[in-house]
């Protein structure tokens, strides 16, 4: 399942290790543009040809095109006919490819700038008009100083006299700014524009279409073998075996390993879910005791993550047995583990990144993977899961560690410091909800920490746990800022958590951003 059938418009992406190439990939799917994302220097002419693109888009990159090692596009990429746009670094080997030169040595640019349109192009088509000033987003030392022949000027900046490039004949374009981030706000429409007007894209690459040819592939590999999926409740796995029951019905089989560290009554939601609505063949294996007794006396977050990920993969192959085995496991591995990635350096390293998610899989199975989601983005798996009829709740939840609770409470684990983690962090997730914030927020739980506290409660004196409340917003979890909630909003969860749990009588909120902290405490 590495391809999609030749019937839809493509785009290539040439990525030179920018930080935000996988942003290019996002505005055109939204635009309903096939693209793949691969690295510069692993795109030989017979690949590219066979990928047939309709265009090709060079992205941006740390290296500097004035030192002699720095990356160059494929000579193919210019020989194919194809229209090309080159974004900032990939702008910048675009000129210097093409006979232009690039100078290092001035005035940074970096973050928002204005730039005046003195020109129109097939790119600025209904978006930016002649004599306009216009924001966007500039990251870049380097700049063009004298065009390549055929070019001419489009839009210019204090930093950046070619801010925008066009050669139309050829059509090549070339950016010294990213319109793939938010910060350029016509960037989508301008990316649009490229893969639209100048190359002929349809824009027909679509969920609903995307379904009906996953679960032909699917059908096509699988046969009439059995397959096993292993179920956490998290949005991509729960998307994948939905995805396969309608592909192959029976023969798909979910085994949801219950380790008893699951949220408020994730586990029941999950056997109603997927067995009673989908009609999903589902084993449900409490395996809450075990887990709990192996990780009694535990306190090393490492040695927590290892136990847990052991027993999973136990439990998960004796309940596979006990089904008579399979021929394949799924797996929900999404779009941004595969990407091949370019080395910080721009070097030749290209390396795959490799899949961990405890809710998946078990290693050194003789059994063929099926990856149903291998080229989707997470938020195009969540408008894959609307497309399924999955609910809400699920579709929209929020990432959840493979771990589970184990992670939000430092120390050691028992069943009943989880009961009362899993008490606090309902109220707190309900509040959420209640004040519209759950889909503004990334990521909330809370922590049950390894402290007890002084407490008045009436005319008595408490000594009982506290707990953290976390909430952070982000993209993609790699880094993450602290939601700044109202204190009205904090005070009435505190408030709700001391009356309602019994156990806890302190109530602290995380200000940590990541980094340097992480999101998880453990
Ligand atoms: P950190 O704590 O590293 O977390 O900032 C980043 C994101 O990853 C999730 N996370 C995990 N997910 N298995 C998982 O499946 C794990 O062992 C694990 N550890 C952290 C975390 O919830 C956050 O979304």
């Amino acid at each position: 399942m590495t391809s999609t059938p030749a019937q839809h418009d493509r785009i290539l992406i040439l990525d030179f290790g920018s930080q935000v190439t996988q942003l290019i990939a996002r505005r055109l799917r939204e635009s309903g543009v096939y693209c793949e994302i691969w690295p510069y220097n692993a795109a030989p002419e017979a690949r590219i040809r066979a990928f047939a693109p309709k265009g090709i888009i060079f992205s941006g990159g740390p290296a500097s095109v004035t030192e002699g090692e720095s990356p160059r596009a494929p000579d193919y990429a210019f020989a194919s006919g194809l229209p090309i746009l080159g974004i900032c670094y990939g702008q910048q080997t675009l000129a210097h490819q093409l006979g232009g030169t690039v100078e290092g040595g001035h005035a940074r640019e970096f973050g928002r700038a204005v730039v005046t349109v003195t020109g129109d192009c097939p790119i600025t088509q209904g978006v930016w008009a002649k004599g306009a000033q216009e924001t966007v987003w500039m990251s870049h030392g380097d700049r063009i100083t004298v065009l390549p022949p055929g070019f001419r000027v489009v839009a210019e900046s204090e930093g950046a006299p070619f801010a925008l490039i066009a050669d139309d004949a050829r059509r090549y374009y070339g950016t010294m700014f990213h319109p793939e981030v938010v910060h350029t706000p016509h960037g989508a429409a301008l990316l649009r524009n490229f893969t639209h007007g100048v190359c002929g894209c349809t824009g027909d690459w679509t969920m609903a279409g995307y379904r009906a040819e996953t679960i032909a592939k699917i059908r096509a590999q699988v046969g009439k073998g059995r397959v096993v999926c292993g179920l956490s409740g998290g949005v991509d796995s729960s998307v994948a075996a939905v995805l396969l029951h309608e592909a192959i019905g029976d023969q798909l089989t979910c085994i949801y390993v219950d380790h008893g560290l699951m949220r408020a009554n994730e586990s029941a939601q999950v056997v109603k879910t997927f067995r009673d609505r989908f009609n999903i063949k589902l084993v449900h294996r409490d395996a809450s005791e075990l887990f709990l007794g192996q990780l009694s006396g535990v306190t090393d977050p490492e040695q927590k993550r290892k136990i847990i990920g052991r027993l999973f993969i136990e439990v998960f192959e004796e309940e596979q047995n006990k089904i008579g085995g399979a021929d394949f496991l799924a797996q929900g591995t999404l779009y941004p583990d595969v990407i091949e990635s370019v080395s910080a350096t721009g070097g030749p390293s290209v390396t795959i990144k490799s899949h961990h998610n405890v809710g998946g899989l078990p290693e050194g199975m003789r059994m063929q993977l099926v990856e149903p989601l291998r080229e989707l983005f997470k938020d195009e798996v969540r408008v894959l899961g609307r497309e399924l009829g999955i609910p809400e709740e699920i579709v929209g939840r929020h990432p959840f560690p493979g771990p589970g609770l184990a992670i939000r409470i430092p120390g050691e684990v028992t069943r009943e410091k989880a009961d009362l983690l899993r008490q606090v962090d309902s109220i707190y997730l309900e509040e959420i909800r209640a004040a519209g914030l759950y889909d503004t927020i990334w990521q909330a739980f809370a922590v049950l920490l390894p402290v007890r506290t002084v407490g008045v409660m009436g005319d008595g004196r408490t000594y009982d746990m506290a707990c953290a409340l976390r909430a952070v917003t982000s993209t993609d979890g790699m880094t993450a800022e602290f939601y700044p909630f109202d204190m009205g909003f904090l005070g009435r969860v505190a408030n709700r958590i001391v009356n309602e749990v019994r156990g806890v009588n302190r109530v602290t909120y995380d200000i940590t951003s990541k980094p340097p902290g992480t999101i998880e405490w453990e």
